[in-house]
């Protein structure tokens, strides 16, 4: 009797010692882990600019020099900046080839610096949003104010237009928030670099070395237009956006 007892006694004092220690094992973890996660804010894929521009294009001269200058770790650092973003224009290798008159074989290391500063905006625009932008005057390139950049939107296609540089964005290649990647067909010559003496006619004579097919005029809406009606929503949702956005199949297939 008084053997059952004290197993009673022992049962009970063991079950008492140690439910609340399991209990505070299974109960406690979850406790600090919920709280630092109640945004529903998704933590965004982080686009490696390196890779993006090393599978589409072919950019491999804007990328090689983006590399050599140092200036990726500039861009790259605004790409994972998620409240601001970026917005880069990339000109294909054909038009650094194309690019003869100034050469920018003559730049230094600055200048070249600052000219690939100059093909960037520190903040995320989607093409529907370059609308507006062409009514509230030029805007700052990472370059800084004196190398900004003026556009207008024409009948969906967005025009950048400088003393040295006249082209179109003529496709999008990735546009997801934070991140903004658009070929253009010219390289972006800043005055302020190369001057205001600019030489006779310098914009409509290379045409003909850049034509391809995204030159036609149909190339050009299918290009801006498509993007422009999914954008806003695709961008807003983040979740797999990436895929209805990028144009290359290439480009989806590196976030999967
Ligand atoms: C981006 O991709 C390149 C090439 O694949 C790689 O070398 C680099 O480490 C990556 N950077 C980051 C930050 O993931
Ligand atoms: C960007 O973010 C990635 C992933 O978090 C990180 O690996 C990389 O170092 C960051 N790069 C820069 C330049 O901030
Ligand atoms: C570029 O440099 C070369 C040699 O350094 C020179 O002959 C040429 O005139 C320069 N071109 C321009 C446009 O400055
Ligand atoms: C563009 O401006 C209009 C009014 O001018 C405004 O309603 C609209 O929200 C703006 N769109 C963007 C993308 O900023």
């Amino acid at each position: 009797m008084a053997k059952m007892q004290l197993s009673i006694f022992i049962a009970v004092t063991l079950l008492f010692f140690s439910s609340p220690t399991t209990t505070a094992k299974t109960a406690s973890p979850p406790a600090p882990i919920l709280p630092p996660t109640p945004a529903p804010a998704p933590a965004p894929d982080h686009v490696n600019l390196t890779e993006l521009l090393s599978v589409a294009g072919p950019f491999h001269t804007f990328l090689d020099y983006l590399l050599s200058s140092g200036v990726i770790e500039t861009f790259q650092n605004q790409a994972n900046n998620t409240e601001e973003g970026i917005t880069i224009f990339v000109p294909k290798d054909d038009a650094f080839k194309a690019q003869k008159n100034p050469p920018l074989s003559n730049l230094t290391k600055d200048q070249l610096k600052q000219l690939l500063l100059f093909h960037a905006i520190p903040h995320y625009y989607s093409l529907s949003e370059f609308k507006n932008l062409s009514q509230s005057g030029p805007v700052s390139t990472f370059a800084g104010g004196q190398y900004s950049l003026k556009f207008t939107d024409v009948s969906g296609t967005v025009r950048i237009d400088s003393l040295w540089t006249r082209t179109k964005v003529s496709s999008s290649v990735f546009s997801t928030d934070p991140v903004a990647v658009y070929q253009v067909n010219r390289v972006l010559l800043p005055e302020a670099i190369f001057g205001t003496d600019v030489p006779p006619m310098p914009a409509p004579a290379p045409a003909p070395v850049v034509s391809s097919p995204s030159d036609s005029p149909s190339a050009d809406s299918e290009g801006v237009a498509s993007p422009k009606s999914s954008h806003k929503n695709s961008a807003k949702s983040l979740a797999f956006a990436p895929i209805a956005v990028a144009v290359s199949g290439l480009v989806a297939a590196l976030f999967l």
